[in-house]
């Protein structure tokens, strides 16, 4: 498990590194996103859906806890944010959205990891001064071992300069 951090220094260049990280996506994927209000978790998922094909405006699910996008394979966003009980996350039959065909990405992932699977791609997202976002990926299994080695061979090749790799 070694995993690595991203700086990003606008909402834009977030969506950016969605958009690469949608373009590996494959079916079954699970990225749980874990940060403080307003550190670009619906940005970031954002540019998921874009990299997935999507064309429709991923609008911040606030007060929606899933919504369902079509691309090149489906989407199911996700947020915890307005689930305080960990019985209320367990109730929602989130089964339903870790299937085979499709991607899943939840923000406040952090409320509901007594019921999350293990094997997932962690994203945790940090605020910088002003624009700046510290963005890590910390994978859990074989999967998404491999997804981040691609991830970070693909910002690397990908020509964008401010990408702080670390
Ligand atoms: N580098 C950056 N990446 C992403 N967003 C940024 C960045 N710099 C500034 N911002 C601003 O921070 C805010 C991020 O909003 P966003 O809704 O993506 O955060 P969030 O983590 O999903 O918040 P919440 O916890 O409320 O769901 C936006 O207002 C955006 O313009
Ligand atoms: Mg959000």
């Amino acid at each position: 498990m070694v995993g690595f951090t991203v700086t990003t220094h606008s909402p834009e260049q977030t969506r950016r590194l969605g958009q690469v990280i949608g373009g590996l996506a494959r079916g079954n994927d699970l990225y749980l996103l874990k940060g403080n209000l307003g550190t670009g978790k619906t940005h970031l998922v954002q540019g998921i859906a874009f990299g997935l094909g999507i064309d429709e405006y991923a609008c911040s699910p606030s007060f929606m806890i899933a919504r369902e996008y079509h691309g090149r394979l489906p989407l199911y966003h996700l947020d915890l944010y307005r689930l305080d009980h960990i019985e209320e996350i367990a109730g929602l039959g989130l089964d339903e959205y870790f299937r085979d065909d499709s991607v899943c990405a939840i923000e406040w992932a952090e409320k509901g990891a007594p019921v999350l699977p293990g094997d997932n791609l962690t994203i945790r997202l940090t605020h910088l001064p002003g624009e700046k976002r510290n963005i890590s990926f910390i994978p859990h299994g074989n999967r998404y071992d491999e997804l981040v080695d691609r991830l970070k061979i693909s910002l690397q090749n990908n020509g964008e300069d401010t990408w702080n790799l670390l």
